[in-house]
């Protein structure tokens, strides 16, 4: 596999810097194209096809021309700090080839909500396909004061998204997690709800952890729906997942090791859910690797399916592969 993807060859975090700039180039070559297949419509929003990238693939929103030249359905931008952040500092990211597994402690890298807001501004209205924005909290913002920067995002870019993802699924930012509890969830999502209701009204998902059992996932899903929340996607990075890898303790896991799980919460969401889905979203995120695992996933009924591992080890031309297959088996099923 590493002979034909020469990016595998170089150090993880090296590659990740570099990417942008070549995908920066290839965007001024190439014209924006969204390959028809599995089309379909969600509140006023135009999906050519069902397949995006995921959070924290475009951090700060400066690639989107890029994704729209390589075929994506949907863009998601962000994670999003209101404050510029580094994120952590020493090792942040390594894979695995033979596991085709990454794992990461970033800790929301950010170049903050202003400039975030400026590569929107940059971006022809109606955008080329949707775009969510997916918004965290500044490391040193206090728990019990997250609310406000979630907030702060939101006002600073709800002019500009087609939708929101609220990041409390993250394992790198310190506590973030303990916002899914049920009873910190509750006040948490009254209070962000209700500022967008009043001044955007823009769709809102919940991006939740795989780590999460089935009791706590049934609570989130149910007081999501009782809060009235647009969607959600299913999932983050995992903190277990360390069999036969050598990654550090701390971090998170995405890629092969978390396709199990990543199925097993998606299932598990539509059991719970059932009609009560009515109209609400659910995107499948994690593992999702071939042209056939994003079949699966959208079998399983997700709406929508993101990647990020797949990039790094399947290569930037993943979206066109996947549309390839689609339309083939399209055509079979006609002939
Ligand atoms: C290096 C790296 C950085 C990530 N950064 C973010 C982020 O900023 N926000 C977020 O919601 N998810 C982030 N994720 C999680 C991905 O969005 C995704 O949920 C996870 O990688 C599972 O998908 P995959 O198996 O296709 O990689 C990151 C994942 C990786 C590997």
């Amino acid at each position: 596999m590493i002979l034909t993807k020469p990016w595998l060859w170089l150090p993880s975090a090296l590659a990740h810097d570099l990417s942008p700039y070549f995908l920066g180039l290839y965007s001024k070559f190439k014209k924006y194209e969204s390959p028809s297949w599995h089309s379909f419509t969600w509140r006023g929003l135009e999906f050519k096809n069902p397949l995006g990238i995921a959070g924290g693939v475009d951090k700060n929103g400066d690639q989107v021309r890029g994704w729209w030249s390589l075929g994506a359905g949907f863009v998601e931008v962000g994670t999003v700090t209101p404050a510029p952040q580094k994120g952590n500092s020493g090792r942040v990211m390594s894979r695995s080839l033979s596991h085709q597994a990454l794992w990461n402690r970033m800790g929301f890298p950010s170049r903050g909500a202003d400039y975030v807001r400026e590569q929107m501004e940059s971006l022809l209205e109606p955008h080329f396909t949707p775009i969510f924005v997916n918004i965290g909290k500044n490391a040193q913002t206090p728990l019990d004061r997250a609310h406000e920067d979630y907030i702060f995002n939101l006002r600073r870019l709800g002019p500009y998204a087609d939708a929101f993802v609220i990041n409390l699924s993250s394992p790198n930012t310190e506590g973030l997690r303990k916002l899914l509890e049920p009873q910190a969830l509750r006040g948490f999502l009254q209070t962000v709800i209700q500022v967008n209701t009043e001044e955007f009204a823009r769709p809102l998902l919940l991006k939740l952890s795989p780590d999460m059992d089935e009791e706590q996932m049934a609570q989130v899903l149910e007081l999501s729906l009782e809060l009235g929340l647009d969607g959600w996607i299913l999932t983050n990075t995992s903190t277990a997942l360390r069999q036969g890898l050598s990654f550090p303790r701390e971090g998170g896991v995405s890629g092969g090791p978390l396709a199990p799980l990543a199925r097993e919460r998606l299932i598990f969401a539509t059991k719970i859910l059932g009609p009560r889905r009515n109209g609400r979203l659910l995107i499948s995120c994690g593992g999702v690797l071939s042209a056939e695992d994003v079949f699966d996933r959208l079998e399983l009924g997700a709406q929508l399916v993101q990647v990020y591992s797949a990039l790094v080890f399947q290569g930037p031309s993943f979206f066109r592969q996947v549309a390839q297959k689609a339309l083939e088996s399209t055509l079979r099923e006609k002939s």
